[in-house]
């Protein structure tokens, strides 16, 4: 038995990148063999094992070959006869596809270190296209190494392109989507992830919200860039710069949805954008299942970006219905993520990259106001049920009212 690290492991030890979890194959093993030698398997009826001390996986060199649509619809075949040539050779990219033994000798038979070196994302073979969600991991390690100026092949991105538009990528299931979405998202560069799904017409398919918005322009006096699309685009680039979560880069990719709606005829404004995209946003967030506080704060953005801009603006009144939608008395987090996504909305735009954003602390002012009242002394002069809901919202106001007074002197 032969064993060897692959894929990542090897990819970033050779871009002198931290490896996190290393991947081994193994040539030449039965699964007795394994078994033996103590082993875990990690499914019924698939050839991967867990080390007995370290919990590494080890996987026997296999060939795989589609059997039906979708995941799920695949036959492998383990044996000790597969070499490891074979076994690279199905996998996704040529930098992904490189093992190399216990001395460092590197075994490269589709020249990934040749396309490391060219900063190139290249598929190793036709057998590509047995896995549509390569299309998304192919985007999402072009949103990790865009900084080092890697790219996608020209012939890479045609066979994503066929895979986007023969359906296939319809059969993926959300988690497996949502996954990579998320880590995409993480990236340094995720506007990246989204640019290569959309030059692949994948982004088509997957967020049809999302691409709907290139093309459609915006008033040039508050989007320099002109386009919904490009603006996305830079505040996602924006929210990465600014290391924000993924709750907020979530927020960031969804909240100009309603602008895809809006009739020709009514460009650049888009009136009500905010409300109407509310249901574009929840459509995206059911398709991918995606978790509860990516949604949430999806939702609240796509309603809420314009008051947060305009927060020196408007009435106490509206001051705390906004407050009270975001529950800042039981979510704090989620008002500072708020706060957030519209700032990196506010910077997203051409040349206003580096602007100031007073509204952030105006609005935590605000929220730092609301919350001062206290409802004991309220308690004591004998409120209670509605009526004592009735005078903290009034007792609120009046904080708001001399806040605003006070920021305005
Ligand atoms: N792989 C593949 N096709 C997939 C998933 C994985 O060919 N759909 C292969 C690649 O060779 C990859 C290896 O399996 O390098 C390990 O996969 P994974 O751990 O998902 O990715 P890594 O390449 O290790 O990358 P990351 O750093 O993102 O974990």
């Amino acid at each position: 038995m032969r064993i060897y690290k692959v894929g990542g492991a090897v990819r970033d030890r050779l871009l002198g990148k931290p490896v996190t979890d290393i991947d081994w194959v193994v040539v030449g093993a039965t699964t007795e063999e394994m078994l033996a030698k103590g082993f875990r398997p990690v499914g019924a009826d698939f050839p991967v094992f867990l080390h007995p001390k370290s919990g590494e996986e080890y996987a026997l060199a296999r060939t795989e070959r589609k059997s039906g649509r979708g995941y799920g619809g695949f036959t492998f075949h383990a044996s000790p006869e597969v070499t490891l040539e074979e076994d690279l050779i199905r996998r996704d990219l040529t930098i992904n596809a490189m093992a190399e033994d216990d001395q460092q000798n590197l075994t490269d038979p589709y020249h990934g270190q040749r396309d490391l070196e060219a900063r190139l994302l290249r598929h190793v073979s036709p057998a590509f296209a047995e896995d549509p969600l390569r299309v998304l991991r192919v985007a999402r390690f072009a949103a990790r190494y865009a900084t080092l100026g890697f790219t996608v092949a020209p012939e890479t991105l045609a066979l994503m392109r066929q895979l986007s538009e023969s359906g296939e990528l319809e059969a993926l299931t959300p988690e497996r989507s949502w996954k990579e979405i998320s880590r995409a998202l993480l990236e340094d560069q995720p506007q990246v992830f989204v640019e290569v799904l959309r030059a692949c017409s994948a982004l088509k398919v997957l967020m049809p919200e999302v691409d709907a918005l290139f093309g459609v322009p915006q008033p040039p006096a508050h989007h320099p860039e002109i386009d919904t699309g490009v603006h996305t685009l830079s505040v996602l680039q924006q929210a990465a710069l600014h290391k924000q979560p993924l709750t907020v880069r979530w927020a960031c990719l969804l909240h100009d949805l309603g602008k895809g709606l809006t009739p020709e005829n009514e460009w650049p404004r888009h009136i009500a954008h905010e409300f109407k995209g509310l249901k574009l946003i929840k459509a995206v967030n059911e398709r991918f299942k995606v978790p509860k506080d990516c949604q949430e704060l999806a939702l609240l953005v796509g309603e809420y970006h314009t008051h947060g801009h305009r927060a020196l603006e408007l009435k106490p009144s509206t001051l705390l219905e906004l407050l009270q939608s975001f529950d800042i008395y039981r979510r704090p987090q989620r008002f500072e993520e708020f706060i957030a996504a519209c700032e990196m909305d506010a910077r997203g735009r051409k040349g206003l990259e580096e602007r100031s954003y007073p509204q952030a602390d105006y609005l935590r002012g605000a929220a730092t106001a609301a919350r001062s009242v206290a409802v004991q002394p309220l308690l004591e002069k004998g409120f209670k049920g509605p009526e004592l809901g009735e005078e903290i919202k009034r007792e609120r106001l009046k904080a708001l009212k001399a806040y605003k007074e006070a920021a305005s002197t």
